[in-house]
């Protein structure tokens, strides 16, 4: 599996979503992910299934070592104290000594910033996480949490499809050494996969339209894709998505899909974007 490298943290490109999966179904799809060759796992305490998919690392064949687990704090759980209360939670749902990579699920203006990540270094500090991030940042807030930021953030996890042009705060994470985690990168299913820029290279290659849109998002520089399915057999199609023949002209149309400006997740508590 190729991996994003930034900052220290070695981040397998792709990784397996879970939100919108239950306890139970996550440990089914986790299983099964890890079973056909997925090393990175994607939850959250908001999820509500760190239960299920630590019960599937805990009977996974696979070294702890050898999958990147990422879990997520939620913005109301971001002071000194609660911060790390909240880690040790999902730690225990996970029933893992640590996890690869905790991020901040999206930025509050109800805590100042440099108290949250100081609460996030001391994560790291402990022990529970081996590398720690961001979510939902914009360039300025990363500005920000890097300076605050004893060690190196190696992650801001954002939406990031074809549809949606995400330039500047790509540009932003770059200098600082700050991988980009896509999700939603098939926007959720919604206007992009029925798009011809992406029916028309499914057809002619004899792949999914799921698989066209990944490889565009892993053609990316700096960027590793976390694709959710509810569907086993789709686990293995959205691994294989590093070494199709899509044309350069049908890459130039995947491209100029940003100017849709399609947002999925945008809910009232978001940041001002940056505009690109
Ligand atoms: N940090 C954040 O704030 C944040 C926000 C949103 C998401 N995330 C993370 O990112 C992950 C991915 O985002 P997402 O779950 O919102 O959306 P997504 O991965 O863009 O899309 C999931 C949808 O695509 C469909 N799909 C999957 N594989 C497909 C394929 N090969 N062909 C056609 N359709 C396919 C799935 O349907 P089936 O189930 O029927 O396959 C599902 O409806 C989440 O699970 C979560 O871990 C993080």
């Amino acid at each position: 599996m190729k991996t994003i490298n930034a900052n220290g943290a070695k981040i397998p490109a792709i990784g397996f979503g879970t939100w919108t999966l239950d306890d139970a179904k996550a440990e089914r799809m986790v299983s099964a992910a890890l079973e056909v060759g997925y090393r990175h796992i994607d939850t959250a305490s908001m999820y509500g299934n760190e239960t299920g998919v630590g019960a599937a690392l805990a009977t996974a064949g696979q070294n702890r070592d050898d999958v990147f687990v990422t879990t997520k704090i939620w913005h109301d759980q971001l002071g000194a104290g609660e911060l790390q209360a909240s880690m040790a939670k999902s730690l225990d749902k996970l029933s893992l000594d640590y996890v690869d990579l905790a991020l901040i699920h999206w930025p509050t203006e109800s805590v100042p910033l440099a108290e949250t990540i100081a609460a996030l270094n001391d994560v790291k500090s402990q022990g529970m996480a081996k590398h720690i991030g961001v979510a939902n940042f914009t360039s300025a807030l990363i500005d920000e949490a890097v300076a605050f930021s004893d060690a190196p953030l190696v992650c801001n996890q954002i939406e990031y499809h074809a549809m949606l042009n995400q330039s500047t705060v790509a540009a932003t994470c770059k200098a600082h050494g700050i991988a980009i985690t896509a999700y939603c990168p098939l926007a959720q299913g919604q206007a992009l996969l029925t798009h011809p820029a992406v029916t028309a290279p499914a057809q002619r290659l004899a792949v999914s339209v799921g698989q066209i849109a990944l490889y565009w998002v892993l053609r990316q520089d700096n960027v590793a894709a976390i694709p959710r399915t509810s569907q086993p057999q789709r686990l293995a199609q959205n691994l294989d998505v590093f070494d199709l023949a899509v044309t350069p002209e049908e890459m130039a149309a995947l491209d100029a899909l940003n100017a849709t400006g399609l947002r999925v997740v945008n809910p009232g508590f978001a940041p001002d974007w940056d505009i690109s």
